[in-house]
Protein backbone atom coordinates (compact mmCIF):
# COMPACT_ATOMS: atom_id res chain seq x y z
CA UNK A 1 0.00 0.00 0.00
CA UNK A 2 1.49 3.01 -0.60
CA UNK A 3 0.44 6.32 1.54
CA UNK A 4 0.69 10.09 0.14
CA UNK A 5 0.18 13.11 1.98
CA UNK A 6 -1.07 16.67 0.56
CA UNK A 7 -0.09 19.27 3.06
CA UNK A 8 -2.14 22.35 2.19
CA UNK A 9 -0.39 25.46 2.74
CA UNK A 10 -1.62 27.67 0.59
CA UNK A 11 -3.21 29.73 2.41
CA UNK A 12 -2.62 33.42 3.50
CA UNK A 13 -1.70 34.90 6.94
CA UNK A 14 -4.34 37.48 6.56
CA UNK A 15 -6.29 36.02 10.28
CA UNK A 16 -2.63 35.85 11.76
CA UNK A 17 -2.22 39.66 10.88
CA UNK A 18 0.77 38.66 8.72
CA UNK A 19 2.26 39.69 5.17
CA UNK A 20 3.57 36.22 4.39
CA UNK A 21 1.53 32.85 4.56
CA UNK A 22 0.48 31.77 7.32
CA UNK A 23 2.76 28.49 6.29
CA UNK A 24 5.92 30.07 6.29
CA UNK A 25 5.53 32.31 9.73
CA UNK A 26 8.24 31.48 12.06
CA UNK A 27 7.20 29.67 15.17
CA UNK A 28 10.01 29.32 17.83
CA UNK A 29 12.49 30.43 14.61
CA UNK A 30 10.84 27.62 12.01
CA UNK A 31 8.30 27.93 9.21
CA UNK A 32 4.94 26.04 10.27
CA UNK A 33 4.69 23.94 7.60
CA UNK A 34 8.35 22.50 8.18
CA UNK A 35 7.02 21.37 11.73
CA UNK A 36 4.21 20.29 10.06
CA UNK A 37 5.93 18.01 7.84
CA UNK A 38 8.90 16.78 10.87
CA UNK A 39 5.62 15.52 12.45
CA UNK A 40 4.46 13.70 9.43
CA UNK A 41 7.69 12.16 8.41
CA UNK A 42 8.14 11.17 11.97
CA UNK A 43 5.30 8.51 11.90
CA UNK A 44 7.05 6.94 9.06
CA UNK A 45 4.17 5.90 6.93
CA UNK A 46 3.94 8.03 3.51
CA UNK A 47 6.09 7.54 0.80
CA UNK A 48 5.40 10.71 -1.21
CA UNK A 49 4.18 14.32 -0.04
CA UNK A 50 3.02 16.82 -2.05
CA UNK A 51 3.22 20.42 -0.51
CA UNK A 52 0.26 23.22 -1.74
CA UNK A 53 1.66 26.51 -1.69
CA UNK A 54 0.98 29.81 -2.84
CA UNK A 55 1.59 30.97 -6.53
CA UNK A 56 5.20 32.87 -6.44
CA UNK A 57 6.73 31.59 -3.26
CA UNK A 58 8.63 28.20 -4.69
CA UNK A 59 11.71 29.70 -3.19
CA UNK A 60 10.43 30.31 0.08
CA UNK A 61 9.01 27.22 0.57
CA UNK A 62 11.70 25.04 -0.76
CA UNK A 63 13.74 26.69 2.10
CA UNK A 64 11.40 25.63 4.78
CA UNK A 65 11.47 21.97 3.31
CA UNK A 66 15.30 22.35 3.56
CA UNK A 67 14.94 22.53 6.83
CA UNK A 68 13.09 19.42 7.59
CA UNK A 69 15.19 16.95 8.23
CA UNK A 70 14.10 13.97 9.59
CA UNK A 71 15.50 10.49 11.71
CA UNK A 72 13.32 8.23 9.10
CA UNK A 73 14.18 7.97 5.33
CA UNK A 74 12.79 10.98 3.52
CA UNK A 75 10.41 10.31 0.67
CA UNK A 76 9.78 12.34 -2.56
CA UNK A 77 8.57 15.89 -2.05
CA UNK A 78 7.32 17.89 -4.51
CA UNK A 79 5.93 22.04 -4.11
CA UNK A 80 2.82 22.60 -6.60
CA UNK A 81 0.80 26.11 -6.57
CA UNK A 82 -2.62 25.62 -4.06
CA UNK A 83 -6.06 27.42 -5.55
CA UNK A 84 -8.72 30.28 -4.20
CA UNK A 85 -9.46 28.00 -1.44
CA UNK A 86 -8.68 24.82 0.28
CA UNK A 87 -10.67 22.81 -1.33
CA UNK A 88 -9.24 23.71 -5.08
CA UNK A 89 -5.43 23.60 -3.25
CA UNK A 90 -6.25 19.44 -2.48
CA UNK A 91 -7.73 19.23 -5.47
CA UNK A 92 -4.07 20.76 -7.09
CA UNK A 93 -2.55 18.47 -4.93
CA UNK A 94 -4.50 15.44 -5.78
CA UNK A 95 -3.62 16.04 -9.20
CA UNK A 96 0.05 16.09 -8.67
CA UNK A 97 0.00 12.52 -7.13
CA UNK A 98 1.65 9.42 -8.41
CA UNK A 99 -0.47 7.22 -10.37
CA UNK A 100 0.54 4.46 -7.82
CA UNK A 101 -0.90 5.84 -4.40
CA UNK A 102 -3.45 3.81 -3.03
CA UNK A 103 -3.89 5.65 0.63
CA UNK A 104 -4.42 9.69 0.90
CA UNK A 105 -3.64 11.74 3.84
CA UNK A 106 -4.77 15.51 3.85
CA UNK A 107 -3.09 17.93 6.32
CA UNK A 108 -3.27 21.62 6.98
CA UNK A 109 0.27 22.65 7.69
CA UNK A 110 -1.36 25.12 9.87
CA UNK A 111 -1.88 22.32 12.34
CA UNK A 112 1.90 22.32 12.39
CA UNK A 113 2.37 19.98 15.90
CA UNK A 114 0.19 17.41 15.06
CA UNK A 115 1.94 14.61 17.22
CA UNK A 116 3.19 11.47 14.34
CA UNK A 117 0.95 9.03 16.20
CA UNK A 118 -2.21 10.98 15.12
CA UNK A 119 -0.76 10.25 11.36
CA UNK A 120 0.16 6.55 12.33
CA UNK A 121 -3.65 6.14 13.63
CA UNK A 122 -5.26 7.89 10.36
CA UNK A 123 -3.04 5.62 8.14
CA UNK A 124 -4.22 2.64 10.31
CA UNK A 125 -7.90 2.73 10.50
CA UNK A 126 -7.43 3.48 6.24
CA UNK A 127 -5.54 0.18 5.75
CA UNK A 128 -8.02 -1.57 7.60
CA UNK A 129 -10.57 -0.85 5.39
CA UNK A 130 -12.13 2.76 6.55
CA UNK A 131 -12.56 4.65 2.94
CA UNK A 132 -12.97 7.83 5.22
CA UNK A 133 -10.95 8.14 8.79
CA UNK A 134 -10.86 11.88 10.68
CA UNK A 135 -9.13 12.45 13.69
CA UNK A 136 -11.79 14.01 16.52
CA UNK A 137 -11.06 15.56 19.88
CA UNK A 138 -14.42 16.03 22.30
CA UNK A 139 -15.41 19.55 22.91
CA UNK A 140 -14.48 20.79 26.08
CA UNK A 141 -16.59 23.85 26.17
CA UNK A 142 -20.84 24.15 26.65
CA UNK A 143 -22.37 24.86 23.24
CA UNK A 144 -24.95 26.78 22.33
CA UNK A 145 -26.93 27.05 18.55
CA UNK A 146 -27.70 30.29 17.78
CA UNK A 147 -29.76 29.65 14.02
CA UNK A 148 -33.21 30.00 15.77
CA UNK A 149 -33.01 31.84 19.46
CA UNK A 150 -29.94 30.47 21.78
CA UNK A 151 -30.62 26.60 21.87
CA UNK A 152 -27.89 24.54 24.03
CA UNK A 153 -26.35 21.25 22.61
CA UNK A 154 -25.42 18.45 24.23
CA UNK A 155 -21.80 19.04 23.72
CA UNK A 156 -21.18 14.95 24.61
CA UNK A 157 -22.11 14.44 21.25
CA UNK A 158 -20.13 16.85 19.37
CA UNK A 159 -16.39 16.37 18.16
CA UNK A 160 -13.68 18.48 16.77
CA UNK A 161 -12.52 17.61 13.44
CA UNK A 162 -8.98 17.34 12.84
CA UNK A 163 -6.30 16.51 10.35
CA UNK A 164 -4.38 14.75 8.55
CA UNK A 165 -7.58 12.76 7.44
CA UNK A 166 -7.11 9.69 5.77
CA UNK A 167 -8.63 8.39 2.56
CA UNK A 168 -8.84 5.43 0.19
CA UNK A 169 -7.73 7.15 -3.07
CA UNK A 170 -10.31 6.30 -5.15
CA UNK A 171 -12.64 7.81 -2.96
CA UNK A 172 -11.07 11.19 -2.53
CA UNK A 173 -10.76 11.71 -5.76
CA UNK A 174 -14.47 11.13 -6.88
CA UNK A 175 -15.71 12.93 -3.42
CA UNK A 176 -13.54 16.03 -5.38
CA UNK A 177 -14.62 15.69 -8.62
CA UNK A 178 -17.98 15.20 -7.47
CA UNK A 179 -17.77 18.51 -5.28
CA UNK A 180 -15.74 20.29 -8.66
CA UNK A 181 -18.29 23.17 -8.68
CA UNK A 182 -17.71 24.12 -5.55
CA UNK A 183 -14.34 24.90 -5.62
CA UNK A 184 -13.40 28.14 -6.16
CA UNK A 185 -15.11 29.65 -3.93
CA UNK A 186 -14.83 30.15 -0.47
CA UNK A 187 -18.62 31.01 -0.06
CA UNK A 188 -19.50 27.27 -1.15
CA UNK A 189 -15.93 25.47 -0.70
CA UNK A 190 -15.70 22.82 1.99
CA UNK A 191 -12.97 23.26 4.89
CA UNK A 192 -12.61 20.25 4.61
CA UNK A 193 -12.12 16.87 2.69
CA UNK A 194 -14.84 14.41 4.95
CA UNK A 195 -17.38 16.57 4.27
CA UNK A 196 -17.31 15.83 0.81
CA UNK A 197 -16.98 12.23 1.17
CA UNK A 198 -20.22 12.50 3.52
CA UNK A 199 -21.93 14.70 0.81
CA UNK A 200 -21.53 11.35 -1.25
CA UNK A 201 -23.25 9.07 1.60
CA UNK A 202 -19.77 7.72 2.31
CA UNK A 203 -18.88 6.11 5.83
CA UNK A 204 -17.19 8.54 8.10
CA UNK A 205 -14.68 6.54 10.60
CA UNK A 206 -13.61 8.41 13.38
CA UNK A 207 -10.04 8.11 15.07
CA UNK A 208 -8.54 9.70 18.39
CA UNK A 209 -7.03 13.17 17.78
CA UNK A 210 -4.65 15.29 19.73
CA UNK A 211 -5.33 18.93 21.66
CA UNK A 212 -1.63 19.58 20.25
CA UNK A 213 -3.10 18.85 16.39
CA UNK A 214 -5.46 22.36 16.82
CA UNK A 215 -5.03 24.80 14.00
CA UNK A 216 -3.10 27.62 14.10
CA UNK A 217 -5.45 30.71 13.00
CA UNK A 218 -4.81 33.63 15.30
CA UNK A 219 -1.66 35.59 16.94
CA UNK A 220 -3.03 33.88 20.15
CA UNK A 221 -2.87 29.97 18.74
CA UNK A 222 0.68 31.07 17.37
CA UNK A 223 1.43 32.08 20.95
CA UNK A 224 -0.13 28.20 22.43
CA UNK A 225 2.01 26.75 19.56
CA UNK A 226 5.06 27.96 21.31
CA UNK A 227 4.70 27.14 24.17
CA UNK A 228 3.98 23.50 23.23
CA UNK A 229 7.24 23.56 21.16
CA UNK A 230 8.87 25.00 24.16
CA UNK A 231 7.14 22.11 26.91
CA UNK A 232 8.45 19.45 24.22
CA UNK A 233 11.66 20.45 24.06
CA UNK A 234 12.06 21.06 27.82
CA UNK A 235 11.09 17.26 27.83
CA UNK A 236 13.04 15.97 25.15
CA UNK A 237 16.36 18.41 25.01
CA UNK A 238 18.68 17.03 22.40
CA UNK A 239 17.60 16.67 19.10
CA UNK A 240 20.44 14.28 17.37
CA UNK A 241 22.04 16.31 14.33
CA UNK A 242 19.68 16.48 11.60
CA UNK A 243 20.44 14.22 8.36
CA UNK A 244 20.09 15.93 4.93
CA UNK A 245 16.75 17.34 3.14
CA UNK A 246 14.65 16.13 1.29
CA UNK A 247 14.63 16.09 -2.56
CA UNK A 248 12.13 19.02 -3.46
CA UNK A 249 10.23 19.29 -7.08
CA UNK A 250 9.49 23.02 -7.83
CA UNK A 251 6.25 23.75 -10.06
CA UNK A 252 7.13 24.57 -13.34
CA UNK A 253 8.86 27.59 -14.39
CA UNK A 254 10.22 28.23 -10.48
CA UNK A 255 13.57 29.59 -9.42
CA UNK A 256 15.91 26.97 -7.79
CA UNK A 257 18.64 27.68 -5.60
CA UNK A 258 20.79 27.76 -8.67
CA UNK A 259 18.78 30.04 -10.43
CA UNK A 260 15.94 29.94 -12.93
CA UNK A 261 15.52 26.53 -14.59
O1 LIG B 1 -7.57 29.12 6.21
P1 LIG B 1 -7.50 27.85 6.98
O2 LIG B 1 -6.70 27.98 8.25
O3 LIG B 1 -8.81 27.18 7.20
O4 LIG B 1 -6.67 26.86 6.05
C1 LIG B 1 -6.44 25.52 6.42
C2 LIG B 1 -5.21 25.03 5.69
O5 LIG B 1 -5.46 25.02 4.28
C3 LIG B 1 -3.99 25.90 5.93
O6 LIG B 1 -2.86 25.05 6.17
C4 LIG B 1 -3.86 26.68 4.64
O7 LIG B 1 -2.51 27.00 4.30
C5 LIG B 1 -4.45 25.74 3.61
N1 LIG B 1 -5.04 26.47 2.46
C6 LIG B 1 -4.65 26.14 1.15
N2 LIG B 1 -5.18 26.83 0.09
C7 LIG B 1 -6.08 27.81 0.28
C8 LIG B 1 -6.51 28.15 1.60
C9 LIG B 1 -5.98 27.45 2.67
O8 LIG B 1 -3.80 25.24 0.96
N3 LIG B 1 -6.55 28.47 -0.78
Amino acid sequence: VRVAVIVTAAGSGTRLGREMPKALVPLDGVPVVTHALRGVLAAGVVDEVVVTIPAHSEQDFADAVALVGTDAPVPPLRCVTGGATRQASVAAGLAALGADVDVVLVHDAARALTPPEVVARVVEAVRAGAPCVIPVVPVTDSVVDVSAGVRPVDRGALRVVQTPQGFDRAVLDRAHRHAEERAADEATAATDDASLCAALGLPVAVVEGHPDGAKITTSRDLAVARMVVRDRRSQHPARPPEPPAPPVTLPEASVGPGGPR
